[in-house]
């Protein structure tokens, strides 16, 4: 006899979401011969009205004190069982027969896999899609891990400890992802185990679902969480890693962002004091910075009065926006200040458009012709991050001369894009300023 432990977390809210979780029990209940595998069905509830006579077929209902988190509640259904395998599964599914043989046939034969995720009905009709059917090892969201259903032995948790619950609603399947790669589990999709999801409707109309702030947070928190490792395995950088390094090697204090979207910069840029500057962000969290202003950047350097040491433009990337930022910048940009443009280096001309990176290196070069004393370097990091600053080391031995703003086209750039905008690898740039005696 197979004893699985299946953890459900549910936020019901009325009776249709009800009716979802006693659907998902009842076709649990008759999904496999009871002589053969012993589910040990846990309902972790949020509603403090639900009782447990509602689900008939679970054999434990838990009503955790505190606020939801998807993660806290698995970790609390984890904590209540104690069957070798364990199905960790929202509560809009439908279970089809022999799901559960089918994955524990895997787990028999190889003794070394340790999660797995099973696929849908469509999913196994079109079993073309995802080859010839059978097992497929990986770590990707929703190509080997779905997030609705993950079916671990026991002494996963050993290895990995609780399940992160600062990952309360959204990030948690990404999360898990990160987590099979940083301890190299191994995670199957199999593609002969059949639930059907019928996706997301349980969560609709719950309050972490609808606020976009819980969103937006979490999404952060992942970033926060993740950024790092993320960049060390694609050997790249990024602007955070940019801005940081700029802000640790200079002693910056004061950070300055135009165009903040939804914090993401922002929140992660570790300046003493940060101010922020949008008109239309997607998000913005308080916390992420110490002054937000909802305003054009005209509108802000209208009025500020402040200086900074460190100001990113990535806001309208317009050319003639670019060059009035960059302008703008430059008058309260402290002493050995510097200034970073974002999206200066478009690699291809489609790229030129303004939801990309616009025409932000036509800005940059005609402000550069104007200005031929300036110090550039310009990294090819996420579509190049140009950075203007006195005594740079990385600076050109010879001044280039920028030809004029109205001879700029897509085939100079192209040609010309390297002594335009001072081209230079992260290495070399990171080396050069580092050695320098300022
Ligand atoms: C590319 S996004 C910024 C991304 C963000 N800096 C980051 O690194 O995650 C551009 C942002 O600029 C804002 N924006 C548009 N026009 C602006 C203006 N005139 N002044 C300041 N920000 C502007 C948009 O609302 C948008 O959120």
């Amino acid at each position: 006899m197979q004893h699985i432990d299946v953890i459900m977390p549910c936020g019901t809210k009325n009776d249709r979401l009800k009716s979802i979780t006693q659907v998902a029990l009842q076709s649990l209940s008759i999904s496999e011969d009871p002589n053969k595998v012993k589910f040990h069905p846990v309902v972790v509830e949020s509603h403090p009205d639900v009782l447990g006579f509602d689900y008939k077929q679970a054999e434990k209902v838990i009503k955790p004190e505190g606020d939801f988190g998807y993660h806290r509640y698995l970790n609390i259904g984890v904590a209540h069982t104690d069957s070798p395998y364990i199905c960790l599964i929202n509560n809009d599914v439908y279970f089809y027969k022999g799901w559960a043989k089918a994955l524990i046939q895997e787990f028999e034969q190889d003794p070394e896999l340790m999660s797995a995720s099973p696929v849908t009905m469509k999913e196994h009709n079109h079993r073309a899609e995802i080859g010839q059917g059978g097992i497929w090892y990986g770590s990707e969201k929703n190509v080997h891990l779905k997030g609705w259903c993950i079916f671990v032995r026991r002494e996963l948790f050993n290895k990995i400890g609780p399940l992160d619950e600062q990952f309360r609603f959204w990030g948690c399947d990404l999360d898990y992802c990160q987590i099979l790669d940083k301890y190299r589990i191994k995670h199957a999709l199999i593609t002969d185990s059949i639930i059907d999801h019928r996706g997301c409707s349980s969560w609709r109309g719950h309050p972490e679902s609808d606020n976009e702030p819980y969103l937006w947070r979490d999404n952060l928190k992942y970033w926060i969480k993740w950024r790092k490792q993320t960049l060390e395995a694609k050997n790249t950088h990024d602007r955070v890693e940019v801005l940081n390094w700029l802000i640790h090697r200079y002693g910056y204090k004061t950070y300055l962002e135009i165009g903040t979207s939804c914090d993401w910069c922002l929140a992660q840029v570790k300046a003493e004091n940060k101010t922020g500057v949008d008109p239309n962000p997607q998000w913005h969290g308080a916390e992420n910075s110490h002054v937000f202003y909802y305003k054009t950047s005209d509108q802000f350097f209208e009025l500020n009065q402040r200086q900074y040491d460190l100001i990113f433009i990535d806001g309208l990337h317009e050319k003639d926006q670019v060059y009035r930022d960059l302008t703008n910048a430059q008058k309260i940009l402290s002493p050995g200040g510097a200034i970073v443009v974002h999206d200066t280096l478009p690699p291809n001309e489609d790229y030129q458009a303004s939801t990309r990176c616009g025409e932000t290196w036509k800005g940059v070069v005609s402000y550069r012709y104007d200005n031929p004393e300036l110090h550039v370097a310009t990294l090819p990091e996420e579509f190049g991050l140009t950075i203007f600053k006195q005594n740079l080391e990385t600076r050109e031995e010879q001044p280039f001369m920028p030809p004029r703003p109205d001879e700029l086209d897509w085939d100079f750039f192209i040609r010309n894009k390297a002594s335009l905008l001072n081209c230079v690898s992260w290495t070399k740039f990171t080396l050069k300023e580092r050695l320098k005696h300022y």
